[in-house]
């Protein structure tokens, strides 16, 4: 059986995803709803994880999310991601999004951080152990 992985790759340079804010994402206050942006870092967690190692995934908790600044419609959203940690079954992906306004495209303004864990999980839904096998 293939051995279990206990280093995280290093994180890459390039954001795990990037996106465009729209109106339909806003809130009562004419900003972004926190919850589309918690909706993109569990993607960009997810994405980590899957480079990390391939299995599949679920997400069993996003902790310490601090929304530093407010996200705009048209500015373009940049989530890094970086592995902290790799346990037996689960893994924990820290993310920084960052902000480009778009009267400032030069300006990367730090919005958001958190920290997410993703559990390996099998045919049944059950936790399994994240393996040598699954990585490149
Ligand atoms: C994720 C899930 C399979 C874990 O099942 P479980 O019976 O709690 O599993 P275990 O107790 O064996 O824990 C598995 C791993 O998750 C970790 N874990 C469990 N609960 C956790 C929590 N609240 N925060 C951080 N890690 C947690 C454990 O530490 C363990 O990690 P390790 O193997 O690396 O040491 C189960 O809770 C589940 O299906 N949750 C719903 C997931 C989901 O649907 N997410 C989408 C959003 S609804």
């Amino acid at each position: 059986m293939p051995a279990p992985i206990h280093t995280p790759k290093p994180p890459r340079p390039e954001p795990a995803i990037r996106v465009v804010m729209m109106p339909r994402d806003t809130n009562g206050e004419g900003t972004i709803f926190g919850g589309v942006i918690l909706s993109y870092i569990d993607q960009a967690g997810f994405v980590e994880a899957k480079r990390q190692a391939n299995h599949r995934y679920v997400t069993v908790c996003m902790d310490k999310v601090d929304f530093k600044q407010p996200v705009f419609v048209g500015d373009l959203l940049s989530l890094y991601a970086e592995t902290s940690r790799i346990g037996r079954t689960s893994l924990t992906v820290k993310i920084n999004a960052f902000a480009q306004r778009a009267n400032d495209p030069e300006t990367a303004v730090p919005v958001t951080e958190a920290e997410v864990t993703f559990v390996a999980v099998g045919d049944e839904g059950r936790p399994m152990p994240i393996r040598q096998g699954q990585r490149d």
